[in-house]
């Protein structure tokens, strides 16, 4: 972390410490259904205050279009307090009077949250006399919120100019995890990127090509680059409009060091729902009334077998359509192989997107991969060789 300050290198006894986080949780009812992204922003909050900062933390929920009580963060406060294991003030607005008579009153060791960053329209575009607002509120900057960093709005970038910035523990922790898995790794590294679309991550394809030695495609995404190969797809859902570019990726992948893996079977059913009569079949002979909707046995045994001799993993996107049993099955087997080479100490493994770690919870395995990452966008971001506005603007 050598380009960055951390929380090793600060000295906050006493100071105003402006902590962003990202408390943009899944919530039901006024109720947190997924705490953990507040599970793993909450050490630097408690080790700030532990070291007698007084803590001020921002954030943003939703995507608010002006104020909107729905959006509040409010509700927070007490699943934050508890995360913290201290009581957590809440101010009513996140920059002006409500905000300073917050900030003013807090002791070292306490700490504050500030109402949603979003319902003033300045955050987003990162205006600077709200970025200002924002930075008189703290002494020192600590932007914990890698997920989201890919944002250059005034809490993520702007702030960062105002204050001496550092970055909090669950950014030290992404940062050095994605660093371990593309930024200098152990070859042949494996790249597993799947998801319903070729459109939404070509960019992300196109960088994989150029980064790693084994990139496996799989999801829906494989069925448009089969499409692409001339082969009968049947009912599978593909992109019709991409097959001249899955072509060009084809052809990139010919003339690069890259070995590009797609399935060769596949689970079809007739019809996408729970519980569906299903076959395995060859991706050469895919019925015409049939989707695929999972790979096939013969293609999880081929990519694990492979897995065994890469080292470095980095994954993005379930193979399969997995939120509907029985097509959850090749994303679990892979998942379960993932976990037992990582825990032999054979595999450094680094998943991360929100169906990734839906799938990886799915599997039971979410806990033993080396990292999963709490990133959606963001890590889709920094996989396209993107650097993310918010990482940027903390280097020294
Ligand atoms: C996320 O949940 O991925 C981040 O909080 C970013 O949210 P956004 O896409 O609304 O900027």
């Amino acid at each position: 972390m050598a380009d960055f300050q951390t929380l090793d290198t600060i000295e906050v006894r006493g100071k105003r410490v402006l902590v962003r986080v990202d408390l943009n949780v899944p919530m039901h009812d006024g109720k947190v259904t997924d705490d953990t992204r507040i599970e793993r922003l909450a050490p630097t909050i408690r080790e700030l205050a532990d070291k007698g900062a007084r803590v001020v933390v921002m954030s943003h929920f939703g995507r608010p279009k002006g104020i909107d009580p729905s959006l509040s963060l409010k509700p927070l406060v007490e699943p934050l307090a508890k995360a913290i294991g201290r009581p957590v003030a809440f101010a009513t607005d996140c920059v002006g009077d409500a905000a300073k008579a917050v900030v003013d009153r807090l002791q070292p060791g306490e700490v504050a949250l500030l109402e949603n960053l979003r319902f003033h329209k300045e955050e987003e575009k990162n205006d600077p006399a709200f970025a200002q607002a924002l930075a008189s509120l703290g002494d020192i900057y600590v932007n914990d919120a890698f997920s989201a960093a890919h944002r250059a709005h005034a809490s993520t970038e702007g702030v960062a100019h105002l204050l001496p910035p550092a970055a909090g523990r669950l950014m030290q922790a992404e940062l050095e995890a994605l660093n371990a898995a593309l930024g200098a790794p152990k070859r042949p590294v494996m790249a597993i990127v799947a998801g319903s679309k070729v459109s939404t991550k070509l960019q992300l394809l196109d960088f994989m090509l150029s980064k790693v030695q084994v990139l496996v495609i799989g999801g829906a995404m494989a069925n448009t680059l089969l499409a692409a190969q001339g082969k009968k797809v049947g009912k599978s859902l593909y992109e019709k409009d991409m097959i001249d570019i899955a072509r060009g990726i084809l052809d990139k992948a010919k003339t690069s060091s890259c070995d590009l893996i797609l399935p060769v079977d596949a689970t079809v059913a007739a019809e996408f729902k729970a519980g569906a009569a299903t076959k395995t079949v060859s991706v050469d002979q895919v019925p015409d009334d049939q989707m695929m909707l999972d790979i096939g046995p013969q293609s999880v045994a081929m990519i694990s077998d492979r897995l065994g001799q890469c080292p470095t993993l980095i994954w993005n996107g379930p193979v399969g359509a997995f939120e509907t049993k029985p097509f959850d099955t090749a994303t679990v087997a892979l998942a379960k192989r993932v976990a037992e080479l990582t825990k032999a100490g054979k595999l450094l493994s680094v998943a991360g997107g929100g169906d990734t770690v839906a799938a990886l919870n799915d599997a039971g395995v979410a806990d033993q991969l080396t990292y999963v990452s709490s990133a959606g966008g963001a890590f889709l971001e920094w996989l396209e060789g993107r650097e993310l506005p918010g990482v940027k603007a903390l280097k020294r």
